[in-house]
């Protein structure tokens, strides 16, 4: 009951993570906007650095790998005389005719028409714009039997991540990593886990007024209090009021995994990340 509670709050913070950003109805509006106006043109698709939300791109990511890779790729150029890495579509101008374009698909081709709704079409042109900055064809993919046996073996992944009901909570669950995350992104995290730490996932230090030190992962926080796992891997609530002292830490308690693992290691470790979709495995 009480695992059940704890995970409870993660799919939570998950979820509000997504609604806290104030900029996501902002973006629903404009981009409704430019469809009012027809389309608003090339000077629309262009220059589009920071202009979309993370938590849009990391739905996109989700849609993209579920919907759209079987034809696409995860590379995102598998069909011929399309490059969907690129960020510039022949047949979609502005962000408001790419929408348009993922609604109807192209008649006459394998391109299928589909009944996205506004914020899944948000988030896939969200991720669609961005995905030249993921990086997909560098990244080299090895055995996901010979991975799941390093995550517990010699990386010593186990320690810190939980999979599929097994592990700590100390760090961020991992069961459904491959859903949400591109392998690009995942190797960036595995290479250099504080410069891509997500602020969701920042580790926290707070001292009570007793002088007591609690260092722990975030899973939610307001204005008055912020709920944390210590590193006992119990689920603490803290009035902020009533703590002596607060940070929010920006370097990763992760160590990068070229300290464990060579080269084909990493490989490996990659494939069984992207095998990990959600499903229980027997
Ligand atoms: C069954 C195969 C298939 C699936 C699934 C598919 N596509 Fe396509 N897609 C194509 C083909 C083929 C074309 C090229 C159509 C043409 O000849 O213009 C295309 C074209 C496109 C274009 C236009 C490219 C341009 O340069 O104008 C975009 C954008 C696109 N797809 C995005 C997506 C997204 C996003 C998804 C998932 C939601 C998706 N596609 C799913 C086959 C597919
Ligand atoms: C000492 C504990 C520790 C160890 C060991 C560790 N991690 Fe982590 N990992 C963390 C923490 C804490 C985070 C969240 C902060 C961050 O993103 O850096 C994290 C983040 C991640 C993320 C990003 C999750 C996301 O939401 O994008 C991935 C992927 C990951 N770890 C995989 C691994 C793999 C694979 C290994 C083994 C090679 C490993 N970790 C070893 C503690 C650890």
């Amino acid at each position: 009951m009480r695992a059940l509670n704890i995970l409870e709050t993660v799919c939570t913070t998950r979820r509000s993570g997504a609604t806290r950003h104030p900029h996501h109805g902002l973006l629903a509006i404009g981009l409704g906007l430019l469809l009012l106006a027809g389309g608003g043109g090339d000077a629309a698709a262009q220059d589009h650095a920071g202009q979309y939300e993370q938590a849009d791109i990391e739905f996109g990511v989700r849609l993209y790998n579920a919907n759209c890779t079987r034809c696409h790729a995860e590379s995102g150029d598998e069909v011929a005389g399309v490059d969907l890495r690129s960020g510039q579509y022949s047949r979609a101008g502005s962000d408001g005719e790419l929408m348009r374009l993922l609604r109807t698909g192209v008649p006459g081709t394998a391109m299928p028409p589909n009944d996205f709704t506004r914020s899944e079409l948000t988030g896939l042109v969200a991720y669609l714009r961005t995905m030249r900055d993921f990086d997909v064809g560098s990244v080299r993919l090895g055995d996901v039997t010979r991975g799941r046996g390093l995550f517990r073996g010699a990386g010593a992944c186990a320690t810190c991540h939980r999979v599929h009901g097994n592990g700590p909570r100390t760090a961020p669950d991992l069961s459904d990593i491959g859903a949400i995350r591109t392998a690009a992104t995942l190797q960036r995290t595995l290479l250099d886990p504080t410069g891509t730490m997500l602020p969701v996932n920042r580790p926290v230090r707070a001292v009570t007024s007793d002088g007591t030190v609690i260092n722990g992962r975030r899973l939610n926080e307001d204005t008055y209090t912020v709920q944390l796992i210590d590193e006992q891997e119990r689920l603490r609530s803290l009035v902020k009021a009533e703590l002596r002292e607060y940070t929010v830490l920006t370097t990763s308690p992760m160590p990068p995994a070229t300290d464990v693992l060579d080269e084909q290691e990493l490989a490996d470790v990659l494939a069984y990340l992207l095998s990990l979709k959600g499903l229980e495995h027997p």
